[in-house]
């Protein structure tokens, strides 16, 4: 297939890891890409990535059997929109059916249409907050409504660090308080073809900064699969969390005109209560793809294929390696805070070289003599496999400790409390 992907960062490497592995003579563009997937043999192509009238543009002048939309900036700037429009199958789904993850405020209401378990929430403004905040109770969960690149959303026993939060977006739009939900956060994606869902298999993602959960959040700095700890096991976590919040929430999106094509992903709390759905994204998890995908025995392409052509049905589900996965991402000194950038990265073919271990590019360039420098926050993940976590953890720390990057920063306890 002629197959383009739009996105900067290690998801898409991932992605395009997977479709080079079925080994089914792909043709793949990436865009814009990064150095990294460059590397990977894929050509990459400078593109207005979130732009929809450059990407019909190029997709119309070159043709293409598929297209998948990596990153949420694209889908919820309706890039999906022409091309699916015109008949070219893409994998996310249109702007519209994206506000599931560009407005909490229009995901809280599709889950209580649909009925989808999830923590109560109430729209504060600055005035309102302080009422609310105390209503709800320690510790406070308070999320701005728009895309705010994991910045919009504080959890803190702080009162006047929760009212200042409000403060700071309410001038910016909508903003929710919702009630705290304590447990083990999951992962789970689904392929939807707007009326029927394939699921993926579980992971976890380490969302704060430093080891043991301390710091702000980020995007991810880690992430492993499959999940031993789930009550019921997998096969029933993942039956429960279709039935309950897959398919309610793309039938709702079906019903109300906006139908869901792409990859769902539930963000799901094991609260004492039960699961409970904290968000949804509208695309693939960062950096939860890459060990998911590095699990993936099953061709990729075809998956995203029937989801664009609403041909879901017809396929078997996906398989999975018993193999855990895991990944340990290398960020810059100051992430997710103002980041140190330019700086030069050695080891990489030494760590790329340790068994059961590959390197995905979020954030680097070449330089002139063919080394690499860090351009932005995350700059890199390593994943590994391994026959079981322990080794899996040997393997991806023993490859980040070859890697040198000054000020470079990673956890040390990825996948630690399930060895
Ligand atoms: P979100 O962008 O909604 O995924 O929120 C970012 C992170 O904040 C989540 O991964 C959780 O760790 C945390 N979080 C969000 N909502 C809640 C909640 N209601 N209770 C506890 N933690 C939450
Ligand atoms: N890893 C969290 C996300 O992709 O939103």
């Amino acid at each position: 297939m002629k197959i383009l992907v739009l996105g900067p960062g290690a998801r898409e490497h991932a992605i395009v890891l997977a479709l080079l592995a079925e080994d089914a003579g792909h043709s793949i563009v990436c865009a814009p890409g990064n150095a990294g997937i460059a590397a990977s043999g894929v050509d990459t192509v400078d593109l207005a990535f979130t732009d929809p009238v450059a990407v019909e543009k190029y997709v119309a002048d070159r043709g293409f059997d598929l297209v998948i939309i990596g990153p949420e900036a694209p889908l919820v700037a309706g890039v999906a929109d022409p091309l699916r429009a015109g008949g070219v199958p893409v994998f996310g789904p249109n702007a519209d059916a994206a506000q599931l993850e560009g407005s909490k405020a229009f995901a809280k209401r599709i889950m209580d249409e649909a009925g989808v378990p999830t923590g109560r929430a109430a729209q504060v403004t600055s005035d309102s907050a302080a009422a609310v905040l105390d209503e709800f109770g320690a510790p406070y969960v308070v999320k701005a409504d728009g895309l705010a690149a994991g910045k919009g959303v504080l959890v803190t026993e702080d009162r006047d660090a929760a009212l200042a939060h409000v403060a700071t977006w309410a001038p910016h739009g909508e903003v929710l308080v919702e009630e705290f939900l304590d447990g083990q956060e999951v992962s789970l994606f689904f392929f939807a073809d707007g009326t029927d869902v394939v699921a993926l298999t579980p992971a976890q993602d380490y969302k704060r900064i430093f080891d043991g959960d301390e710091g702000p959040n980020t995007g991810g700095m880690g992430a492993y699969s499959p999940l031993p700890w789930l009550p019921g096991g997998t096969e029933a976590f993942v039956e429960e969390i279709k039935q309950t919040v897959a398919i309610p929430t793309v039938r709702q999106l079906a019903a109300e005109g906006t139908p869901f094509i792409g990859l769902l992903y539930c963000g799901l709390i094991v609260t004492s209560k039960g699961v409970r759905v904290i968000e949804f994204n509208a695309r693939f998890g960062d950096p939860e793809t890459q060990v998911v995908l590095a699990r993936l025995e099953s061709p990729l392409s075809a998956y995203l294929l029937a989801a664009a052509q609403g041909e879901l049905a017809s396929l078997p589900a996906p398989t999975f390696s018993d193999e855990p996965a895991m990944i340990v991402v290398l960020a810059s000194e100051g992430y997710p805070g103002d980041v140190a950038t330019g700086r030069e990265i050695t080891g990489l073919d030494a760590a790329a070289a340790v068994t059961g271990v590959h390197l995905v590019h979020a954030a680097t360039a070449r330089t002139a003599t063919d080394g690499w420098i860090a351009t932005g926050g995350r700059v890199l993940g390593v994943v590994s496999r391994g026959q079981n976590f322990a080794e899996a953890r040997a393997r991806a720390y023993s490859a980040m400790n070859e890697i040198d990057l000054e000020g470079g920063q990673f956890r040390t306890d990825i996948a630690e409390r399930v060895v």
